[in-house]
Parts: C-alpha cells; structure tokens; sequence
C-alpha cells in the first residue's frame, strides 16, 4: 500500500495531469457578476455593450429599434451569431446563455409562429428578466430555462440551430458543453457562435475563479 502511494506520487511529480477547473466555484462567480449585468451592462465590460454595442456589431437596426429598452440595456454579446447563417422559418433554435434575450428576441421574430426559439441560461436573474423581456416585446414562440449548457434539459435532436453569443468561453467543461450541444442538435443541425479566445496564456497572478467571468 504504501508503495503503491509513493509509485503514485513519484508518478504524479513527474506528469502533473492538468488542473481539473473547480465548476461550482466558477459557476458560482459567472451566476454573481452576471446577476449584476442582468440589471445593466453599462461599464462591466471591455466592449460596447447595450443597444450601442448590438448596433456596432451590425445587428438589423429594425429589430435593435423594436427590443424593449431593459433588454437592450443588458446586453453583452460580443458578436453577432444570427448573422452568420439563414434561420429557416418554422425552425426551431437553441440559445445557450441566452441572458437578457437580445438574440432569442432575434430568433423568435426570424422563425416566425410555427417556429421554437428556446432560451437557456445558468444565472436565474438574467433567465427572469428574459422572460419579462420577452413577454414586453409580445414574443410568444419562445420559452426560457434556467439550466447550464453542460447539461441542457432538452432531449436529443432537438434544435436545427444552437446560437451562442460570448457564452462557450465561460465553460470550464468545454468536452461536456460541446457534446450536450451535439446531442440536442438534429441531424445536420448547425451551431452558429460568436465568442473570445486568449491569445496568450494568462499569468498565474491572473487566473481565478472571477476572471473566468471577467
Ligand atoms: C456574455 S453573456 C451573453 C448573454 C447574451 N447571449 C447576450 O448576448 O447578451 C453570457 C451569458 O451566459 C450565461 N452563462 C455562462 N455560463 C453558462 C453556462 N455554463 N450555461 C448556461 N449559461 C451560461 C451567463 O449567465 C450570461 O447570461
């Protein structure tokens, strides 16, 4: 026994596995700093964000006009992912992270009536106000969860699209998220997203549970 115990820590000096993220510590720092955003984005963030920041990211200025001002107010995404493929009317599409509900809003109108836009989010703040927003803009072809994407409450082959705007990012369990994603995409589905990448490895000063978030 206790060879084996000094085998296994020789072993582990000589090939540390990489640190596993501890998930419920980021969870619980991505769900505290996006409860605040939930109220407003307004200085939170290193880009534009609110109705400026969907403006200069080329967002149909119709559907950034018609969006009620709360959910403006709180938006944060840092792309456009509508923008990158057709969303077929009567399709049904997935927004993972959907926050205040600019880009589930987006969809609802693109798909039409006969369509599903569904919302997911992890922070319960942003899924109440989604749903506040939503009914405000008199959407009513799309319904909103409180969930993870590691572990979305859908069953399989669900959505013809996944959308994500600045969400893939803040998984530490990226494997998980990508194989939940393709689990509740049809056959041939499509996921479109906008994101962030490093472009450098962060110093060790850096690296916390709250930067995952910032
Ligand atoms: C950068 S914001 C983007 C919000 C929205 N897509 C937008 O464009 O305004 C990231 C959102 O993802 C949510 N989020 C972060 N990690 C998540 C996860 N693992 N599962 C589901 N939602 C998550 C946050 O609560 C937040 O609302």
């Amino acid at each position: 026994m206790i060879l084996r115990t000094l085998l296994n820590l020789l072993r582990g000096g000589l090939n540390t596995p990489p640190a596993v993220p501890d998930v419920v510590v980021i969870q619980k720092a991505i769900r505290k700093r996006y409860g605040r955003v939930s109220r407003c984005a307004d200085g939170l963030f290193k880009y534009p964000t609110g109705r400026a920041g969907a403006e200069g990211l080329g967002y149909d200025p119709t559907l950034v006009a018609a969006a009620p001002q709360e959910m403006m107010a709180s938006f944060c995404g840092v792309g456009n992912p509508l923008s990158l493929g057709e969303i077929s009317a009567g399709s049904t599409v997935l927004d993972i992270g959907c926050g205040a509900g600019f880009d589930l809003f987006c969809a609802a109108r693109a798909i039409g009536p006969s369509g599903k836009a569904i919302g997911i989010d992890l922070t319960p703040e942003m899924v109440d106000r989604a749903r506040t927003h939503l009914e405000l803009a008199g959407v009513t072809n799309a319904e909103i969860h409180n969930a993870s994407v590691e572990q979305i409450p859908l069953q399989n082959g669900t959505a013809d699209l996944v959308i994500s705007n600045g969400v893939l990012n803040l998984s530490p369990i990226k494997e998980q998220m990508f194989s939940e994603i393709a689990r509740v995409l049809k056959q041939g589905g499509v996921l479109q997203f906008a994101d962030i990448v490093l472009s450098q490895e962060l110093a060790a000063n850096q690296k916390s549970a709250s930067a995952w978030s910032n």
